[in-house]
């Protein structure tokens, strides 16, 4: 998988996710109070334990032992509230960054320019949306709560500690230095695991979206064992990259728990000292100690955080290049009025890998109104010829002209307003056929408009029989039609658009002859007053076109009407030769 990481340090991330977040300030405050109140609790429960062991125990005093269960309850009554603020407020904020970064990511897949798509595979940029977001946002505030709710009860108890015994606590601090310099180390490994990981979940999008497309040609072709080891090889790796993090996850821990206990070992040594253990009451001591174990048991997520937070800014760094991607250039300023349809190609060549071009300075002139139909093999150039004229792809040299406009010029929205497309492979939207066929922004269409345009592409007949008409769900990419029943409805909406300039790709090839004509006629129809070009693949279907283009290796080499043509005895009579042949033998 090509991934193009965009170099940012730790510290660009933290401060671009900042701004995802700083619409919450307020309900950060909220949390932050409950973060507070969680340390503050801690604190208390560590001073209580001192007067319940040297009042309660020792001294024996009435008036203490009465109050006593009372205040642990209450303790532990602030504490939930303390906990719940926290909790559920982080969790809003994390939610909030995660529509929002969503709500980005999907208009920016609605914008990238179709080169970018031609060099991705789905699967990864669903795992983007999927995986990543959910990782960044779930780190990140994991990462918020422990970095604030344990650093300020850690802060809190030290400052309890220091306030009691400062000696002692000092022999604690003398480990910080170590888990700082373990802590650093950890960290660059948990991020290069973090990111194998989201490539690799990438992986098993991929060949999982691959193998459910293609379930018809693993089948037929007896791919399941194939699969099967492709899969394995990307499982295993992305089990062997999860057992690395958690194995750095699982050793992270430890190492610090048992860095600070180093600490408590040296605390004890000290304080059951000759002259260090006449000084502090048992309660004291008590009190000392329950402040060091909470202090440890806010020390270990502290840990884990490393981990998290990796995690996260490994997620962030790829959404964010996803997000720096470019987007469709849109340079142009020019709106084109309701045009004619006058299309002039000019000294035009276009390569989509550097130094191959696919059409070679290719010069055409197309008056409005007229039809024109490119023939030739297979890869001659047809589809990106005509890909180009809604700027699909940027021209690197020369120009196309619309009504004297250059397209380089005009707005997208406004250039492809004025064309209709009926491509090569027709996907349809998982809702109705009605608004398959008036989609986008034909969704104002009427219903008799929508009807009379289905009946113009030959597709009423079919829409009526099935179980809702119109209102029909088609199904993910209208698995329940067949191919010429979708070219059909791919043809209605194009003819819905009524836009002056029709592209037709390839638009018949999955009809039978007979629905072929019938269509053919409609399209005769619709091709009368607009620019029309047409890509077919049976040449009986362009004869009666006013231009006949031929092209070869992105090369015109043969133009004219279809007797012209003929009467040349070039590429183009033999081409029509062949399909002729081929036709009447299979009759
Ligand atoms: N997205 C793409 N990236 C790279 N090369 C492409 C792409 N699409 C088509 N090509 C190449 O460009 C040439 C012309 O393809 P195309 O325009 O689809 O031909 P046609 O429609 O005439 O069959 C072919 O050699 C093909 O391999
Ligand atoms: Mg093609």
């Amino acid at each position: 998988m090509i991934e193009k990481q965009t170099p940012v340090s730790g510290w660009a991330v933290y401060k671009r996710l900042l701004r995802y977040s700083v619409q919450y300030w307020k309900t950060f405050l909220v949390a932050i109070t409950g973060m507070l109140i969680v340390a503050l609790s801690a604190l208390l429960f560590a001073k209580f334990v001192e007067p319940m062991l040297d009042k309660t125990f020792i001294e024996r005093d009435l008036e203490t032992i009465k109050w006593v269960p009372f205040a642990l309850m209450a303790i532990y009554a602030i504490r939930m509230l303390g906990a719940f603020l926290s909790s559920y407020f982080m969790a809003y904020i994390a939610r909030g960054v995660v529509r929002k970064m969503r709500t980005k990511v999907f208009a920016h897949y609605l914008t990238l320019p179709i080169s970018f798509f031609d060099s991705q595979s789905s699967g990864a940029l669903v795992s983007k949306m999927v995986y990543d977001v959910e990782q960044l946002a779930d780190a990140a505030a994991r990462c918020i709560t422990v970095l604030f709710k344990d650093s300020l009860t850690i802060i809190a108890l030290l400052i309890f500690m220091f306030l009691e015994n400062a000696r002692l606590t000092m022999v604690l601090l003398v480990s910080i230095p170590i888990l700082l310099v373990f802590v650093l180390y950890i960290s660059k490994r948990f991020r290069r695991v973090s990111q194998r990981i989201q490539s690799s979940m990438g992986d098993v999008s991929t060949i999982t979206e691959e193998i459910i497309e293609a379930n018809r040609e693993v089948k037929i072709f007896g791919g399941q064992s194939y699969e099967n080891k492709r899969f394995e090889v990307i499982n295993k790796n992305n089990w062997r990259q999860f057992l690395k993090y958690h194995a750095t996850n699982a050793l992270s821990s430890p190492v610090i728990e048992f860095v600070v206990a180093t600490g408590f070992a040296g605390v004890l040594y000290y304080v059951t000292q000759p002259g260090m253990i006449e000084n502090i009451t048992p309660g004291k001591f008590a009190s000392f100690l329950t402040a060091m174990l909470l202090l440890m048991q806010s020390a270990r997520p502290l840990a884990g955080i490393n981990a998290q937070l990796q995690r996260g800014i490994a997620a962030a760094q790829s959404v964010f290049s996803l997000l720096d991607e470019n987007e469709e250039i849109n340079v142009g300023s020019h709106n084109l009025e309701r045009v004619k349809g006058r299309i002039e190609f000019k000294n035009l060549t276009f390569s989509y890998e550097k130094d191959r071009p696919v059409i070679h300075d290719l010069n055409l002139e197309i008056n409005a109104g007229e039809s024109v139909a490119f023939v030739g093999h297979s890869g001659s150039g047809k589809t990106t010829l005509v890909n180009l004229l809604p700027r699909f792809y940027d021209i690197q040299q020369g120009s196309i002209e619309i009504d004297g406009h250059n397209i380089a010029d005009v707005r997208l929205d406004s250039l492809r307003s004025h064309i209709a497309l009926v491509s090569q492979n027709v996907t349809l939207f998982n809702d109705t056929v009605a608004h398959n066929i008036a989609y986008g922004d034909l969704d104002s269409a009427t219903t008799e408009d929508i009807r009379a345009a289905a009946k113009a592409a030959h597709a009423l007949e079919f829409i009526e029989q099935l179980p809702n008409g119109f209102d029909t769900l088609v199904g993910e990419n209208g698995v329940r039609f067949s191919g010429g029943q979708r070219q059909r409805i791919a043809i209605a909406r194009a003819i819905l658009k009524d836009a002056p300039i029709l592209i037709l790709d390839e638009a018949t090839s999955a009809l039978d002859t007979e629905s072929e004509r019938h269509i053919q006629s409609a399209l005769n129809e619709v091709m009368k007053d607009r620019t029309t070009l047409v890509i077919a693949h049976r040449l009986s279907t362009i004869e009666r076109v006013d231009k006949i283009v031929v092209l070869d290796n992105g090369r015109i080499i043969e133009t004219g009407k279809h007797n012209e043509l003929l009467a040349k005895s070039g590429t183009y009579e033999k081409l029509y030769k062949l399909q002729f042949s081929e036709t009447s033998e299979s009759k």
